[in-house]
C-alpha cells in the first residue's frame, strides 16, 4: 500500500468537469452504446492545410530546437499584428507571454500573481477551470451568479459589490464558455467605470473565442472600450478555437510588462517554451488567410440557430441565443420536480443530465460544473445532423416525464 499524500493544492481542486464528461462519453462508446455527444469543447473542423504545411516546413527546416521562452520572432510579431488588428492597440514585444495553450497561460498568470488570501472575482456560469486554477494557486475564488435574467453577464452593480480590499483579479470571458454571451461596448464601458474606482484590481480577459462571433463586425475587447485600463488588463488568447488547433497547444497573453515578466520567469522554469513546431503553425494561422475562420463561423451560426430554436421549442427548457463561441446554456428549471418513467424525481440539473444520458443517450454537461444551476451546456461544435438528433431525443425524453 502506497502512503503517498498529494499536496494540498491537489486535494483542494477537482478534475476538470468537461474532461471527465468527455471521458465518460468515450467509456460508454467503448461499451458499444451509441451516444449523441453534445459535450465537445473543441471545433470539429480539421486544422487548415496552410497551417499544417507551415508546421511541416518548420520541421524540414530544422526548427525543432528550444526557442526563447517568449517564442520565435515570427510568432511574436504575428501575435502583435493580430492583436493590433483586433483591438486597435499596439503592444510591444515586452508585453507578450506564450505557453502550451491559453489554459497554461491562465494558470501561470495566477501562479505568478496570487498570494494566500488574494481574491479573484469569477462571474458564474464560468469556464470550469477558473475556480480550481485560483484555488490551486492559493487564491480565493469569489463567485458572482449572473443568470439568464442578466444575459449571463456581470453587471456594474454586482462587480462593485464583489470587490473587496483583497481583490486581485476580475476574470471576464467574452464570448463566454458556457453561455455564448458577449459583452457589448456599452456594457464593458460600464464595468470599466467601476474598475477605475479600484486601481488595485487587475482584469484577466479570456478572449479565446473572440473570432467566433455571430453579430455584426467584431467583438469588443475591454482594452478597446477602456484603453486607459491597459496597464491592468491581461488579454489571454490562443489558436485552439478559431483555427481548430486544440491539439497543437499554443496560447498567449498580452498585458502589462511587469505581469508578463513574472509569468515569463515562471514559464522559464515550467516548460522553457511551447513546441517550436506549434509556434510555426500558430504564426501561419495568425498571419495567414483568415477565410477558414469566416467559414467556420458561418457553419457555427447555422448550428447555433438549429440548437437554440430546437431547444426553446422543448417544453420546460429555454435558452438565450448565444452571440458567440459554440455553446448554449439551457435553463431546465421547468423540468425540476418532474418524475422519470422509472419513478425517480429530477431534483437538480445533474439528475436531469444523468436522465438524458440514460434514457435518451444524449450527453450534455450539467450547469453545476459551471457554477450556476439549474442549467446544462450544449455544444454545437458538431454536425447539424447530430444537433438535430440531440434536440429530438431531448424533446422525447422530456415528454416522457411526469
Ligand atoms: C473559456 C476558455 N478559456 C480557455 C480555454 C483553453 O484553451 P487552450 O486550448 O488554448 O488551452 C478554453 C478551452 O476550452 C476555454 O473554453
Amino acid at each position: 500500500m502506497s502512503d503517498y499524500q498529494p499536496a494540498s493544492r491537489v486535494t483542494r481542486i477537482k478534475e476538470s468537469a468537461s474532461v471527465t464528461a468527455a471521458a465518460r462519453v468515450r467509456e460508454l462508446k467503448a461499451e458499444g452504446r451509441s451516444i449523441i455527444d453534445l459535450t465537445v469543447g473543441e471545433p470539429d473542423f480539421d486544422t487548415p492545410d496552410h497551417v499544417k504545411l507551415a508546421a511541416i516546413a518548420a520541421i524540414n527546416a530544422g526548427e525543432t530546437k528550444y526557442t526563447a521562452v517568449t517564442g520565435t520572432p515570427e510568432l511574436r510579431s504575428a501575435i502583435l499584428r493580430h492583436a493590433e488588428r483586433r483591438t486597435g492597440i499596439a503592444y510591444g514585444s515586452g508585453e507578450i507571454t506564450i505557453a502550451g495553450g491559453a489554459k497554461q497561460v491562465i494558470f501561470t498568470a495566477f501562479m505568478a500573481s496570487l498570494n494566500g488570501g488574494d481574491e479573484v472575482i469569477v462571474p458564474a456560469p464560468y469556464w470550469v477551470s477558473y475556480p480550481d486554477m485560483v484555488l490551486a494557486n492559493d487564491g480565493t475564488p469569489v463567485i458572482v451568479a449572473c443568470g439568464d435574467e442578466v444575459g449571463f453577464k456581470l453587471t456594474p452593480e454586482a462587480l462593485a459589490r464583489a470587490i473587496t480590499p483583497a481583490t486581485k483579479w476580475l476574470i471576464l470571458n467574452t464570448p463566454s464558455n458556457p453561455t455564448g454571451a458577449v459583452y457589448s461596448r456599452t456594457e464593458l464601458e460600464a464595468l470599466a467605470a467601476v474598475l477605475r474606482e479600484h486601481p488595485r484590481v487587475y482584469v484577466l480577459t479570456d478572449e479565446i473565442y473572440d473570432e467566433i462571433y455571430f453579430g455584426e463586425g467584431r467583438v469588443t475587447h475591454l482594452v478597446s472600450a477602456a484603453p486607459d485600463l491597459r496597464d491592468r488588463i491581461l488579454m489571454v488568447n490562443g489558436v485552439s478555437k478559431a483555427y481548430a488547433m486544440t491539439g497543437w497547444r499554443l496560447g498567449y497573453a498580452l498585458g502589462p510588462a511587469a505581469v508578463v515578466a513574472s509569468v515569463n520567469k515562471l514559464q522559464s522554469q515550467i516548460s522553457s517554451c511551447p513546441s517550436s513546431v506549434s509556434q510555426a503553425a500558430a504564426a501561419a494561422a495568425l498571419d495567414g488567410d483568415q477565410r477558414f475562420v469566416a467559414e467556420c463561423v458561418d457553419a457555427y451560426r447555422t448550428r447555433r440557430d438549429a440548437a437554440a430554436v430546437g431547444l426553446n421549442a422543448v417544453e420546460g427548457l429555454s435558452c438565450l441565443s448565444p452571440e458567440g463561441a459554440f455553446y448554449a446554456y439551457v435553463n431546465c428549471a421547468g423540468v425540476i420536480g418532474k418524475t422519470t418513467p422509472s419513478g425517480s424525481t429530477i431534483e437538480t440539473d445533474v439528475d436531469f443530465t444523468a436522465y438524458l444520458l440514460d434514457a435518451a443517450s444524449v450527453a450534455v454537461i450539467p450547469g453545476s460544473a459551471y457554477g450556476l444551476g439549474p442549467y446544462f451546456r450544449v455544444s454545437f461544435a458538431t454536425s447539424l445532423e447530430i444537433i438535430n438528433a440531440g434536440v429530438e431525443a431531448i424533446d422525447k425524453a422530456v415528454r416522457a416525464l411526469n
